[in-house]
């Protein structure tokens, strides 16, 4: 099967290159260190990704897919009949499909993803499952220019599931929702968002007791060593991830055991002991927080759900 790249180019599968060399050539060559944390999500990294989605500790998940389940019948009132659907960012595909479970005749499905390693293989299960729906992946990074690939016509609904808008910064969550406010047309922005809480709460979904996100963030180190020809010695690195209030963020970090060395295609990198490397960041709104970021987007909140604990939000939001 042939995707379509963003630029209109098709492209057989596994023929683009992710840029995860470059990106850590260039990363660790700054101070402080850091991982894009996109690169998290190769084939190994993946699968513990869903892993994480199931621990007791780590809430996001199964607390949106509940917000998604009990508010289906309002969300497919706001969206309408013949929508056509935008996701940012290939999920595993349970979300998506709550979603077009709830929707009435959604009209087409075109998940973004910078990889293609599962973009056709959702593509060829949905496809099964949904023969009314058009389903049409593309490859690209959704931080960059986008553009629609279907005719002109059809309600718009962006999809942007799992608080993966806390992996940007605020600044660069108001570039994206305005390219998406952009590209949506008219249309509305369905986004999932984790809140900010008790730090003890945040503080134990990205410390898991099973190790599990330990093990998803030093598959980074062990990817280096698959995929771009890197030395890293993942056992002479540790997890570390935090709460910082005042910036209302989770960071993660590997951090270095040791004083040690690490070469990656002929260049070496120096550590020194205790030196981090960071790898994710993972911001937490309050409801207004997030609707005053949006605003400034030009999406303005129509609607909103959250857990009666308030743990997580889920925004629908209209750009007009
Ligand atoms: C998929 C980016 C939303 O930030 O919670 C889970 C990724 N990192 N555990 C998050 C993640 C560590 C996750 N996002």
């Amino acid at each position: 099967m042939k995707t379509m790249r963003e630029d209109g180019f098709a492209l057989a599968s596994g023929a683009l290159t992710d840029g995860f060399r470059e990106a850590l050539l260039a990363g660790l060559a700054q101070c402080p260190k850091k991982i894009p944390c996109k690169y998290l999500y190769d084939a190994i990294g993946a699968r513990l990704f869903d892993e994480i989605c199931t621990l007791p500790e780590y809430y996001l998940t199964r607390t949106e897919n509940a917000l998604l389940r009990s508010h289906a019948a309002e969300i497919s009132a706001l969206g309408g009949p013949d929508v056509e659907i935008m996701e940012f960012g290939a999920g595993s595909g349970d979300k998506i499909r709550i979603l077009l479970n709830s929707l009435h005749r959604p009209r087409a499905y075109m998940p973004v993803d910078f990889s293609d390693t599962w973009l056709d293989r959702l593509a060829e299960r949905l496809r099964m499952d949904y023969p009314a729906l058009q389903v049409h992946p593309v490859i690209g990074d959704f931080t960059g220019r986008l553009r629609w690939p279907l005719a002109p016509g059809g309600r718009r609904l962006g999809f942007f599931p799992g608080s993966t808008i806390g992996n940007f910064t605020p600044l660069e969550a108001r570039k994206f929702l305005s390219a998406a406010a952009a590209i949506l047309d008219r249309g509305a922005l369905l986004i999932g968002v984790d809140l900010a809480k008790d730090p003890a709460i945040l503080h134990a979904a990205y410390n898991d007791r099973a190790g599990i996100t330990a093990a998803f963030n030093l598959n980074l180190l062990s990817r280096a060593n698959r995929d771009a020809g890197a030395d890293f010695d993942p056992s002479r690195f540790f997890h570390y991830a935090l709460y910082n209030p005042a910036e209302m963020r989770i960071e993660m970090y590997l951090i270095s055991a040791i004083r040690q060395k690490a070469n990656i295609c002929g260049r070496s990198f120096a550590f020194s002991e205790g030196e981090a490397i960071l790898t994710e960041y993972s911001y937490k709104y309050t409801v207004d927080s997030f609707q005053e970021l949006a605003a400034s987007a030009g999406l303005i909140s129509r609607k909103f759900w959250c857990d009666p604990k308030g743990l997580f939000s889920l925004h629908w939001l209209e750009s007009r």
